[in-house]
């Protein structure tokens, strides 16, 4: 079901974004390459592991609201980064076993380790697509088989809107997703903010740039909300656009707003 061949030989002295993640968050799925980046970035950025891990957990959050609250068994988890448990198939299969998921990412590895991770349960089902964001249609066409785009599905862009830069015309990228959804349908999303820390977000960003040769676009609220939800005519579910580490969370000794640098939402289609 991809959207392009995977590639036989993965470039491991190149860092990837979705390597680097891996390494905050304390998985084995990195190279050389990738923990440079990551020792550089916690050097300029010394809680990137605490956004890292608080984005997560909104992501745990958010599927677990969407399964039990909403009644979601669909899933389109596009940058859905390398598999750490517990999986958006796990936290969803929990509360409806039937749920189905397809797994999208334009690293091969993530792609290649979530096919001999990722098992679902027995009455679910798991696809795994290699295709990029900026193929809408392809990602559409490929996971219509396992998902059924004519009953509820809830897109999960989790921290890869900082990846898709402005030049790309990100709107009509979402557009082209959310159109094919019915009413009823969810986005989930969160997204690297500077509001709080723009030295630090700026110093991390340029580093990206520069190491990975790919886009790195911090949003401030205003932006994100506008861009993922209101520009698309979803309804923000409560409690809006918030640091991830407030979305739907028990009250808790928190971190700093500047060590979080993420916001999270999540919209229905009306
Ligand atoms: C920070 S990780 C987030 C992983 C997971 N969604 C989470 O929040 O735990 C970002 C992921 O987006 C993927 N990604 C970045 N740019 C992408 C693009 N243009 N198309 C598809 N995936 C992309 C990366 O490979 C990486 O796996």
């Amino acid at each position: 079901m991809d959207a392009a061949p995977l590639p036989l030989d993965v470039d491991h002295l190149k860092p990837h974004p979705a390597r680097a993640y891996d390494y905050y968050l304390g998985g084995k799925d990195n190279f050389e390459a990738d923990r440079e980046l990551g020792r550089r970035t916690e050097e300029v950025w010394p809680t990137v592991r605490v956004f890292a891990r608080e984005n997560r957990e909104f992501m745990r959050r958010a599927v677990h609201y969407l399964a039990a609250e909403e009644g979601i068994g669909q899933y389109l988890d596009i940058g859905s980064g390398v598999p750490t448990a517990p999986n958006v198939h796990e936290i969803a299969q929990r509360e409806l076993p039937g749920s189905r998921v397809v797994y999208v990412d334009n690293d091969p590895l993530v792609i290649s380790h979530a096919r001999s991770l990722l098992r679902s349960g027995p009455e679910g089902r798991a696809g795994y697509l290699y295709a990029d964001i900026r193929q809408p249609e392809a990602i559409i066409a490929g996971a219509s088989e396992v998902l059924d785009f004519s009953r509820p599905v809830a897109v999960l862009l989790i921290a890869v809107l900082h990846f898709v830069a402005d030049e790309w015309d990100p709107q009509a990228i979402l557009g082209t997703l959310l159109k094919a959804l019915p009413s009823g349908s969810f986005l989930a999303a969160s997204q690297i903010t500077d509001e709080h820390d723009a030295a630090t977000i700026g110093a991390a960003a340029d580093l990206y740039r520069e190491a990975t040769g790919k886009p790195a676009r911090a949003r401030r609220a205003r932006a994100f909300e506008e861009l993922a939800f209101t520009s698309q005519g979803l309804r923000i579910v409560d409690p809006g656009v918030v640091l991830v580490s407030e979305w739907r969370d028990e009250a808790r000794l928190r971190p700093s707003a500047a060590d979080v640098s993420c916001y999270g939402a999540v919209g229905r289609k009306p």
